[in-house]
C-alpha cells in the first residue's frame, strides 16, 4: 500500500495548473449513456475515480476511447443495465448511472450505495425523486432496481420534485432523467455548484432544454433524443482551493492557473480574512501567505458557501494560526476523522458535536499518520508540510481517487514529497 513521506518546512511557491474537476467529469462522463452519438470530453482529470468510472462504463457496454486528458465516448448498443456492487462501493458517484440508465433505456440496476467513511449518505432523495417520475423501485439484496416499463413508451414523467435536502448528485441524477422524460420537470431546492452547472451545460451542448441553472430551481422540459458534443470540463476548485491554502500557511506565494476566480469567492474571502493577499485576474488567482495567520470560524454549507471538500484543510491551517476558532461541519456527520490525526501532529482540537474547536499552536511536529477520506488526506500533507521533521502518511489510496499527481505538484513548488510502497 502507497504511503507518503513528507518533509516539512520547506519553502513553496511558483505556479500550478489546476485540473478538470473530478465532481464535474464524473457525472459528466456518465450523461454520456443518454445519448447513441459520440461525445468528445477535453480536460479530464487523470484519477482513480475517473478510471472506476471509464469502468463502469465498459461494463454498461459503452465504448471509452480515452488518451490523455481527453476521451471519446459512445453508448450506441448497451450489454447491461447493471451497476454492480464491486464498482459502487469503490466510488458512491456510481448511483448516477441510475438517472441515465432509466431514462435511455426504462431499467437499471444499481448496487445500493454503503456507508462511507464521512457518513451514512443516503440515496433517498434520488430515488423518491425517480418514484415522483414515475419509476417503480424495488430495493432488495443490496440492489436499486428500477423501471419505467410500466409508463407510456416506457417514458418517465415530467414533474415537480422538492428535494428535501440539497445534494449535489440528487440533482445531477435526476436532471439527466428528466431530459428524456415526458413533459417538464422542475427540480425545486436543487444544488447550486458549478459541477452541477457545468453539467448542465453539457447536456445543453447535447440537445437538452435546460433553464434555471446555477439557482435552485432547474426546469428541464424533456425532449425525444439527445446528440453528441464536445465539452471541456471545468477546473476543479477543491484542488485549487487546496493549493490557496498551502500558500497561505507556509507564507508562500502559489498562482493556480487555469481557474475562474469568480467560483472561488467562499474561500478566497476565508483566506483575506485569514491575512492572505489575494490578486485575481480572469484565470488565475496568486495567494501570498505569512506567518502568524488568523484563526477564522467555518461553517460548511451548500455553494455559494464554505465547500464542506474544503474544511479538512482549512482545520489544517487553523491548527498553526493565531487564536481559537470553530469549524462546523454541517453536510456530512462524520467528517472530522483528520482531528485525531493532526492532533497526533501536535494539533489542539476538541470535538462538541458538529463542531471542532481548534486552539492555534505554534507548530505542528512530523509524525505517522493515517489518510482516512479524500479531502482528509489532503489536510495531513497540508499538515506535513509546515511541520517539523518527517510526516508519513498511510492509506494514500484516498488521496487518489481525488487528486491528480498531488505530490508532484507540490514537489515542482518546492515541496519535498516522496511516494513509498513499502
Ligand atoms: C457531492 C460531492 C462531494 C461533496 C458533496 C457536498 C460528487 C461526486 N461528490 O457528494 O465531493 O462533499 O457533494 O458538497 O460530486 N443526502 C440525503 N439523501 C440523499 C442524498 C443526500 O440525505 O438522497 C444528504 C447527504 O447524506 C449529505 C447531504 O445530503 O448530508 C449532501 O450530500 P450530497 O450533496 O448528495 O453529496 P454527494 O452528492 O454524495
Amino acid at each position: 500500500m502507497d504511503k507518503l513521506i513528507v518533509h516539512g518546512q520547506r519553502e513553496i511557491g511558483g505556479e500550478v495548473l489546476i485540473s478538470g474537476a473530478k465532481n464535474a467529469a464524473l457525472p459528466i462522463l456518465i450523461s454520456t449513456i443518454l445519448t447513441a452519438e459520440k461525445v468528445e470530453l477535453f480536460n479530464i482529470p487523470i484519477l482513480q475515480d475517473i478510471s472506476t468510472t471509464k469502468k463502469l462504463l465498459h461494463v454498461l457496454g459503452v465504448r471509452v476511447e480515452s488518451f490523455d486528458n481527453m476521451a471519446t465516448i459512445q453508448a450506441n448498443k448497451l450489454t447491461q443495465y447493471d451497476a454492480p456492487y464491486e464498482l459502487v462501493k469503490t466510488m458512491r458517484a456510481s448511483i448516477l448511472v441510475l438517472g441515465p440508465l432509466l431514462a435511455r433505456y426504462g431499467q437499471a440496476r444499481v448496487s445500493l450505495p454503503g456507508g462511507c467513511a464521512i457518513g451514512s449518505r443516503p440515496v433517498d432523495i434520488h430515488i423518491k425523486g425517480f418514484e415522483a417520475m414515475g419509476a417503480k423501485i424495488n430495493i432488495s439484496h443490496g440492489y436499486i432496481d428500477a423501471t419505467s416499463d410500466h409508463l407510456p413508451n416506457k417514458k418517465l414523467q415530467g414533474t415537480t420534485i422538492f428535494m428535501d435536502q440539497v445534494t449535489v448528485t440528487g440533482t445531477e441524477n435526476l436532471m439527466m432523467a428528466a431530459t428524456l422524460a415526458e413533459g417538464v420537470t422542475t427540480l425545486e431546492n436543487a444544488a447550486r455548484e458549478p459541477e452541477v452547472v457545468d453539467l448542465g451545460v453539457c447536456l445543453v451542448k447535447m440537445g437538452a432544454k435546460i433553464n434555471g441553472l446555477g439557482t435552485n430551481r432547474i426546469v428541464i422540459e424533456g425532449v425525444k433524443e439527445l446528440h453528441g458534443a464536445t465539452h471541456e470540463i471545468m477546473f476543479d476548485r477543491i484542488e485549487a482551493g487546496t493549493f490557496m491554502v498551502a500558500a497561505a500557511m507556509m507564507a508562500g506565494e502559489i498562482t493556480c492557473q487555469g481557474v475562474d476566480p469568480t467560483k472561488l469567492d467562499a474561500v478566497i474571502r476565508k483566506l483575506i480574512a485569514a491575512g492572505a493577499d489575494i490578486t485575481v485576474k480572469i484565470n488565475t488567482v496568486t495567494v501570498k501567505g505569512k506567518k502568524n495567520l488568523k484563526a477564522l470560524n467555518v461553517i460548511t454549507s451548500p455553494y455559494p458557501a464554505f465547500p464542506t471538500d474544503m474544511q479538512a484543510q482549512f482545520m489544517a491551517m487553523n491548527c498553526i494560526s493565531d487564536g481559537v476558532s470553530e469549524m462546523t461541519e454541517t453536510i456530512f456527520e462524520n467528517r472530522f476523522m483528520h482531528v485525531q490525526e493532526l492532533m497526533r501532529m501536535g494539533a489542539k482540537i476538541d470535538i462538541k458535536h458538529n463542531t471542532a474547536i481548534i486552539r492555534g499552536v505554534e507548530k505542528l511536529e512530523g509524525a505517522n499518520v493515517m489518510a482516512t477520506d479524500l479531502r482528509a488526506s489532503a489536510s495531513l500533507v497540508l499538515a506535513g508540510m509546515i511541520a517539523q521533521g518527517k510526516t508519513v502518511i498511510d492509506r494514500i489510496y484516498h488521496l487518489d481517487r481525488g487528486y491528480e499527481a498531488l505530490e508532484n505538484k507540490f514537489n515542482k513548488l518546492g515541496a519535498k514529497i516522496e511516494r513509498t510502497s513499502a
